[in-house]
């Protein structure tokens, strides 16, 4: 009997080893569980929505990536149930993992807010503003940023960094000064390449991208690099100048590719294939690499097994006039009438409510402050 119950016990111990302990992580009065090692990026990526700290560096299929760019700074409130105080500093959220019973303050933070402006003033610092021509904009996640944390002026007065022009060989057109230094591309090189051709060169305000000595960059998935970069400083030469990404329509397509998974995203305009992409995640992030075959040299429908119109972001310049299952709601005026409306209009254009400030009358307003 003795021995039974030894057994049981131990047999309970050894199951409650393996259930792993999960931490709560509070996220903007959030409370979401999750395992010990998550980043408070990724535990607010569990959560959705704004509470999500944009992020210009951190790769999750990058090994090494994050702590580069500080644009997803938040404040940590209470550092966890068993130290409560709070950080002192404003964190980078994509390198610093949960505690158990940690607060943390995103979108309802004045300080975060305030250092993700800082932020994004420095960036723009050295990049131009050159958005109406360059293949990035509508994709741009510096846009996004700026749109969402940015400021309509600027205090920098000095001419922006130029730099000498590099050929990266015949897929890929680096455009250095709007590079943003965030690593990601050199890390996508160096982990799913052999061989990585290029790299970080100088330091501080000579930093660049740049091969070291002419190199091309032509390993067979060297064109994915062009996918990580979240601002335009590397470009598709197959596409480049080509076309607007709000005039393409992203369709998912897959072929039986002896190099990759094959499963890319086609940008039609009309029957025109102009570009080739991999699929991307709700974050923008790759979901397989594709080899540069499949990119670079399949512009044709007959080279794909098209799947259907990609999900794209409602908010996304991209899905303008590309609407998947909408429908037009029923008109109800003609039904109300029971005849169409000769004439409508507009009831801002032909009252004069508008032109008054509410806030200046004495009292509440009458029908007779409206003649
Ligand atoms: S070229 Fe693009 S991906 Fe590479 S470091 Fe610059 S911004 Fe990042
Ligand atoms: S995304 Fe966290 S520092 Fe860049």
């Amino acid at each position: 009997m003795r021995i039974h119950c030894l057994f049981r016990l131990r047999l309970k111990n050894h199951c409650m080893s393996d259930e792993k302990k999960l931490f709560k992580v509070t996220i903007d009065n959030i409370t979401v569980e999750v395992e010990p090692g998550t980043t408070i990026l990724n535990a607010a990526r569990l959560i959705g929505g704004e509470v999500v700290p944009p992020a210009m560096c951190y790769y999750t299929k990058l090994k090494g990536s994050g702590g580069k760019c500080r644009t997803c700074l938040v404040e940590v409130s209470k550092g966890s149930t068993a130290d409560p105080r709070p950080m002192p500093k404003m964190i980078a959220s994509c390198r610093t993992t949960v505690m158990d019973g940690m607060e943390v303050k995103s979108m309802t933070s004045d300080k975060a807010i305030d250092a993700r402006h800082g932020v994004v003033e420095f960036l723009l610092i050295n990049h131009p503003l050159d958005c109406p021509v360059c293949d990035q904009a509508g994709e741009c996640k510096l846009q996004d940023l700026s749109y969402e944390n940015g400021t309509s002026g600027t205090r920098y007065e000095f001419p922006r960094r130029t730099f000498e022009k590099h050929d990266l060989g015949p897929y890929i057109q680096l455009h250095m000064t709007r590079c943003i230094m965030c690593f990601r591309c050199v890390f996508t090189a160096d982990q799913i390449t052999e061989g990585r051709q290029h790299g970080i060169l100088d330091r501080g305000e000579h930093v660049e991208i740049a091969t070291y000595i002419k190199q091309s960059l032509d390993h067979d998935f060297i064109g994915n690099i062009i996918d990580v970069c979240p601002v335009g400083a590397l470009t598709d030469k197959t596409f480049r100048f080509k076309n607007r990404v709000w005039f393409l329509k992203a369709v998912d397509a897959h072929r039986d590719c002896p190099k990759c998974s094959g499963k890319v995203q086609l940008w039609y305009r009309g029957d025109e294939v102009f570009r080739v992409t991999a699929r991307k995640d709700t974050y923008g992030e790759v979901v397989d690499w594709i080899c540069n075959e499949c990119r670079f040299e399949k512009k044709k429908t007959s080279d794909w097994v098209i799947e259907g119109p990609s999900v794209v972001d409602p908010h996304s310049v991209i899905s303008a006039n590309h609407y998947v299952g909408a429908y037009k709601p029923q008109e109800t005026l003609p039904e109300v009438m029971g005849r169409a409306p000769r004439l409508l209009m507009d009831i801002h254009s032909v009252s004069h409510v508008d032109r008054h400030d509410l806030s200046q009358l004495p009292g509440p307003a009458h029908s007779d402050d409206f003649k």
